[in-house]
């Protein structure tokens, strides 16, 4: 039985939100918690293996076997990490999960959202976070903070693509129940206090 709580960061690339998701691992340790941080895709040697073949600049791989490896990873982790984790009673911080594939094979690629949605309730066994935080910046960040990171496969994809996720994720917003945008345009201390209040009006921290 699921005892944690299940956290989800989400959000484009390049959002901050893996900055977020290690000063949010601080915060709950430092709180005494027992906590889990880890992403997707990847989180296990399996997935971190699909990671790296699903990001490989150049290497050809077509939308269906991107969503198919996306799955696969997912699948791997939530059964060998964030189940017995959530189980065993720990705070879970996961960088992406289901709203990414949505975002990214669906609104990007635009595989129909019906067959991702069977696709990731397959993937997940019906997990579902208890809170979804979404970051979203204002697309000039999105250049500025390129000039200086490594670009993987999906970070190649152009103005278009991205315009096509932030109203993705915009529209899932509006109806996934405890989830959030967090405007990551932001500094770093203003979003941290909010992504804390956040987990207070959640009752994940006092
Ligand atoms: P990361 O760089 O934030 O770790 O994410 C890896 C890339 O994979 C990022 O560009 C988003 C993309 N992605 C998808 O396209 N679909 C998915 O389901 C997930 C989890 C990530």
């Amino acid at each position: 039985m699921k005892k944690g709580k299940f956290i989800v960061l989400e959000g484009p690339d390049r959002c901050g939100k893996s900055t977020q998701a290690k000063m949010l691992y601080n915060q709950l340790v430092a709180r005494g918690k027992e906590v889990l941080l880890t992403r997707e895709p990847g989180g296990t040697p399996t997935a971190e293996r699909i990671r790296q073949i699903v990001l490989e600049p150049g290497l050809d791989v077509r939308p269906l076997a991107e969503l198919l490896l996306y799955e696969a990873s997912r699948a791997q982790h939530t059964q060998e990490k964030l189940l017995p984790a959530l189980e065993e009673g720990k705070t879970v911080i996961c960088e992406r999960y289901t709203m990414s594939t949505c975002a990214y094979q669906g609104y990007g690629r635009g595989i129909p959202l019906e067959t991702i949605g069977v696709l990731n309730q397959i993937a997940t066994q019906d997990l579902k976070p208890d809170l979804t935080l979404v970051f979203l910046m204002s697309d000039k960040y999105f250049t500025e903070r390129g000039e200086y990171l490594f670009s993987d496969r999906l970070e190649q994809e152009d103005l278009a693509f991205r315009q096509k996720m932030r109203q993705g994720y915009l529209e899932m917003i509006e109806r996934t129940p405890n989830a959030y945008l967090i405007n990551a345009d932001k500094n770093i201390s203003d979003i941290q206090a909010r992504v804390l209040q956040l987990l207070e009006e959640h009752r994940i921290i006092d």
